[in-house]
This record gives structure tokens, sequence and C-alpha cells, in this order.
């Protein structure tokens, strides 16, 4: 077999939180796919590094009493310990705030700047006279120009989901000294001109991310729209690089972060003797990209023109995956399902989420359900009560009563490996595309077969009439059991470890297959994996609990006053429609938004942008349903389009909404009253 060169990446993430278990969906598969890479013999490299850059952390360090090189720093003590603790292994875990990248990045921009793809405009933004800092949009709070809710961030309204400039608020304020009314400046910026590359990305497109990604990207193609330019710089004070021969202008940390990855690798390079350009530039090696899909754009629009402009390689591939949901709902503090790395670690065995991770992970971008009833069930009754109880009810018994040798296979054992062996290559193939989930059907379908052999031989009672046909047995069911432990040796290498550990192998590579174990002793049976207990769970959601902060508790909450009252002729004006979704789905770059495709029947068809993406993760549960629009609002632009209408909804909280849908049903442009 050919042996690839194979450079592959996760995120990085920010120094300002700690890792979750929604991070570690991508963590987790990235590292099944590099350590199978390295089984099969391949030159792989993982690397990766903490997000260090930008407001937000320049904010909190500054809120903690610390530098903020102190934070990232402490901040890059708990990653890495989560991540090891998790069987994560990198081939180098590297920090954004580097020399290297800092060059990377220099040598980038001058590149881009040769290539005219910079320009310079003077942009207005709000500035904080007290802390003397230009305000990103979240650093500004006040009161929704669309509905008059107080207290919401400076570019979308939380209870309406309107979204606006900062500057359209009433009565902005800045939220770092939680005081000052900021005010509008002019200040010179510096842009990625997009549009140049008009023509290249959708060719690049095509080629390099999975169709349903591309589609959605090529909607910013429309031909009579120009391409955003990206802002890549932000005024001092920041915490990031100074651009160069640009005295307080830095590279904005979005620019830094893919950059990121050049780094950590070419830190890789230096510190293991290789040169870069055999491993990034070289058309021969490989370079894959494993990200969320909320970050497409930075990935798959900006880094691979970016990266065309200055003359350096682009990803081969950039491999998208959904998020996380806690027994079918967004991760939820106040649940107990948004749990730290670090919680769940001190609860249960890492081995376990990443077995089930490995049950529910494939190519698509889909999300990801982590159902912890179904957690347990998974685990107790395959992983323990399949795979693990054939080497635990096996090796113990061949140290019970047959001092630890194992003799030779059985015919029907030998036949059962060579079924076991048929299968390598199509769990090979799962691995390779990513079908993650196909790995542990395969293994528990080989392990059943292995479980009924062993019960149709009964060794427990030969044991005591036989020893040597049981020795047989015991030898089969031990060789077969190693052949899986190989198969999931990148799901579970502390397992795998072991289990190499008890049959005095090497660590397995995937030619490990190959061998069979005959006519020597075994070593002591150590504990592999046992059964996850209800109260382990409970626990470890109970730790994560945290009660809402009090504006957000509904009992405690005050009710908002009334507003001026209304006759009913004021009410009669409100046009309420029965509406048919005909599709709705996320809107790219928004957490909060969702974009609705309306039928109104005679009335025609519409779009309407409702803020109610907490309440429905997936937007498409709503496709097909009949719901109640106010059809005669006046139209409004948004940041994402116009909307035309307004979706009625009711709930306990924001997170919690449900649309209101016409009882007994109705046909879409019905009057509602
Ligand atoms: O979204 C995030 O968490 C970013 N920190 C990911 C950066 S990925 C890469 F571009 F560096
Ligand atoms: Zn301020």
């Amino acid at each position: 077999m050919q042996k690839r060169r194979i450079v592959v990446t996760s995120a990085l993430p920010y120094a300002n939180g700690d890792i979750h278990i929604g991070h570690l969906v991508e963590y987790l598969q990235t590292d099944f796919w590099v350590r199978f890479q390295k089984m099969r013999g391949h030159e792989c490299v993982y690397v990766c590094a903490d997000d260090t850059h930008g407001t937000p952390i320049m904010i909190r360090a500054r809120k903690d009493g610390i530098t903020p090189e102190q934070l990232i720093e402490a901040s890059y003590a708990r990653h890495t310990k989560d991540f090891a603790d998790f069987e994560i292994a990198f081939d180098n875990y590297y920090t954004t705030h580097s020399p290297e990248n800092r060059d990377f990045c220099a040598t980038i921009f001058k590149r881009l700047e040769k290539n005219n793809a910079i320009f310079y405009k003077d942009v207005p933004q709000l500035y904080c006279p007290h802390d003397k800092m230009f305000l990103p949009d979240r650093f500004v709070r006040g009161t929704c120009p669309s509905c008059g809710a107080a207290d919401q961030y400076g570019d979308s309204c939380e209870k309406c989901g309107a979204t606006y400039a900062p500057a359209d608020m009433k009565d902005a304020r800045c939220a770092v000294c939680g005081k000052a009314t900021p005010e509008v400046r002019n200040s010179e910026h510096i842009f990625f001109n997009l549009e140049l590359f008009r023509n290249y990305l959708p060719a690049w497109l095509e080629k390099h991310v999975a169709p349903d990604v591309a589609n959605k990207l090529l909607e910013w193609f429309a031909p009579d729209v120009k391409l955003l330019p990206w802002d890549i710089s932000r005024d001092a004070p920041y915490f990031g690089f100074e651009i160069p021969d640009h005295p307080g202008k830095f590279f904005y940390v979005w620019l830094d972060a893919p950059v990121g990855y050049m780094a950590s690798l070419l830190n890789w390079c230096l510190k293991n003797d290789k040169k870069f350009d055999r491993w990034w530039n070289n058309p021969d090696a490989e370079l894959y990209h494993f990200i969320g899909k909320d970050i497409v754009r930075f990935h798959c629009l900006f880094w691979p023109a970016m990266l065309h402009a200055s003359d350096f390689k682009g990803p081969d591939q950039v491999f998208v995956h959904g998020f996380l949901t806690v027994n079918g709902e967004k991760m939820s503090k106040s649940r107990g399902t948004f749990i730290n790395a670090r919680t769940y670690l001190e609860h249960l065995d890492p081995a376990y989420l990443r077995y089930y991770y490995a049950c529910k992970i494939n190519n698509t971008t889909d999300d990801v359900d982590l159902n912890l009833d179904d957690f347990a069930l998974r685990v107790n009754s395959d992983l323990v009560g399949k795979i693990t109880n054939l080497a635990s009810r096996g090796a113990q018994m061949l140290h019970k009563s047959l001092d630890g040798r194992l003799g030779e296979m059985d015919a029907k054992g030998r036949a059962l490996l060579q079924e076991f062996l048929a299968r390598a290559e199509t769990i090979a193939g799962h691995y390779e595309a990513r079908r993650f989930s196909q790995v542990p059907v395969e293994v528990c379908h080989l392990a059943d077969a292995a479980n009924e052999y062993f019960d149709a031989a009964q060794p427990w009672k030969t044991v005591k009439t036989d020893p040597e046909t049981t020795r047989k047995t015991l030898t089969s069911i031990l060789n077969l059991f190693r052949i899986l432990a190989i198969y999931l040796q990148p799901v579970l290498p502390r397992y795998a470890e072991k289990v190499a550990k008890l049959f005095g192998d090497e660590p397995y590579t995937w030619d490990s297959l190959q061998t069979t174990l005959e006519n020597r002793a075994i070593a002591p049976y150590e504990y592999l994996a046992v059964r996850v207990l209800p109260e382990q769970v409970v626990a470890m959601v109970e730790k994560s609990r945290v009660a809402p902060p009090a504006d957000k508790q509904a009992i405690e909450k005050p009710a908002p006053p009334l507003k001026t009252e209304i006759d009913i002729a004021a009410f009669g004006d409100i046009d309420l429609r029965v509406a048919r979704v005909e599709k709705a789905e996320p809107v790219e770059g928004s957490d909060k938004l969702i974009r609705l495709a309306i039928d109104l029947g005679p009335l025609g068809k519409r779009t309407i942008f409702s803020g109610i993406r907490a309440s429905y993760p997936d937007p498409s549960a709503l496709d097909g349903s009949l719901i109640v629009i106010v059809a005669n609002l006046k139209p409004r632009k948004m940041r994402f389009g116009l909307s035309e209408g307004m979706v009625l909804s009711a709930g306990f909280d924001h997170d919690k909404l449900r649309v209101i849908a016409p009882v007994g049903g109705g046909n879409p442009g019905d009057p509602v009253s």
C-alpha cells in the first residue's frame, strides 16, 4: 500500500472557555480518524492549538485582574489536560500567540497586499470614551430598536430576533465599563477583497467540501450581488498581532486563527526536524480540516481564498460536522446538559463517551444526539455486555482453571476468525470515509457471533470434564476478541493498549490482524470496562446544573408592565393568517434566527426570519407544519434578507417557544380570528 502523508486539524478552541462535550464531538472524531490512519501505516500528523486572541479574551483577563498572557497560559494547561484525559493524541498542540504564527500572518498579509487583494476603508463604529476602545457589537448593550426589549446585544435581539447596527439602539451603553454611552467614530479598517475570488471559490468548493455544504455556500454567489469584503483589522487596544507597517492596527482574531494551523504544523516540523513545505505545500501531502458547521464561512470562503492569494496550498477537504444535542435538545446549563469535559471525567470513564460518539458520528452535517439513557444502555449492553465480556469471561476462566495458557483454536473458532477478518476492509472503509457509526455496528455483529459460539460450547461446564477442549474454546474466543479490540483501537486506544498487554502484543497496527495467538501464556486479566451506573450519569448532570440567572427564572420574574391599551379596532388591524412552512433552515452566521419559506396559498409565498432557533435547534422539524403569522406586518430589512411577516410563537422561555398552530388545521392563506 502506498504510504500517505497527511496533515489533520481540528478547529482551535478559544482560550477563554473550558472544553465541553460539544467540542468533543469534533476532537474525538478527528482523533478516531487520525489513529486509524496511523494504524494503517500512513504518516499522519494531527495539529491543533488554543485560539488566544481577540477582544473577549482581552476583556476577560482585565476583569480577572491578570494579563491576557496569564489567561491563555492557564487555559492552555486546562485544555491540554482535558484532551489528554480524553485520550486525544495531538502530535502538536500549540498556541496562536506564537512567533511562528506572527511570521506566517505577516507573510500572508504582505503577499495579499502585493497581489492587490487588500484595500482600506473608513468604518464608523461605536467607541467607548471611558475605556478608550472601539467596541465589537457584542460589547454594546441597549434597548432593541425593534421590540423595545431592554439589555440586548448590539447586533441582535434575543427576544424578537431582529438584527440591527449597534448605533440604531436606543440608550446604547458600553458593556465593558457598563456605564459610558458609546459614540460613533470613524476608523480606517483593512479589508480582504473577497469579490476577487468570485470565480475561483465556486470551483474550489465543488472539489473540496461535501455537496450540501458547497451548495449552501454557493447561495452567496448570486450574479447581481457582490461578495462582501472581509474586515481583517481591529484597532488598538486589541490582544493579537499588530499588522506590519500599520501601527495601532491588529489582525482580527479570525485571520490569525486558521493561520494557527500552519504555525502549529511548523512548530511540529521544527521540533521533529521536518520541512514545512514537504507537509503543507506539497501536492503529494494531504491536508484536512475537521470543523463544525457554524464556521464554514471562515474555512470554506475566506481561508481558501486567502491561501490561494498568498500562494499557499489550501486544504484538500474540509470535513464539516453538526452540533451536539443532549436528550434531543440544545445543551443547556439549567438542565445540566452543558457538561464540561472535566465534569464528565470526574464521573465517568472517557472510553464510554468515545464509544458512544463513535456509535453516533458519521460523515454528514446532521446534529449528533447524546441521549443519556441510550448512552448507558449502549455502553452496558454492547461495550461491556457483548464485547468486553468475551475477554473477561475467557481470560478469567483460562487463568482460574487452565494455567493461563492458550492452546490451539478449534475448527469452528478458525472458521469464525476467517469471518471476522473478512470484515477488515469494510471496517477500514468506514473509518476512511468517516462513517464511524458503522464500526460499532460491524463489531457488535461479530461479537454476537462470538457470544453464540461461547454459549454453545458451554466452557463453564466442559472445564470440569474436558479441560483441553475448553482450552480450545477459550483460545478461539480470546483470538476473536482480540480482532474486535484491534478494530476498535482508533476509538478505544487505552482499552486496546490493555488488550495488547493481556496478550503480550506490541501496540496494534492494522497488520496485527494477521497474527493469531496460540500456545502461549497470557497476562493476568485487568478490568477493561465496567458498567455505567445510572447514578453516575445523574450525579454528572446535577454537578453541571446551573440555576438560571434571576432575570431568567420565570417564577420570580416580575411580569413586564403592560403596553399602552389598544381598542378592538387596533387589534382587528392585525391580519393573522394560516401559513404552511415549506422549508425552515438555520441562518448562516446567526445563532438566533431561522429562515422560513412559507406558503400563504392564494396570497403567494414569502420568507420570514424568526428568532426561535434556540427552541428549534433543528429547524427542519417545522417543515410541512401549519403555523400562524402576522401577514400585514411591514416587511423588515434584516442583515440576512427581507423578513415578510412574523411567526407567532409562545412559551415559557426563549428556548422553549413553540410556534402557534391553527387548532383543527386550515389552509394556507386562511384568516385566523
Ligand atoms: O469557533 C471557534 O471556536 C474558533 N475558535 C475556531 C477557530 S478554528 C481556526 F480557524 F482556527
Ligand atoms: Zn466603556
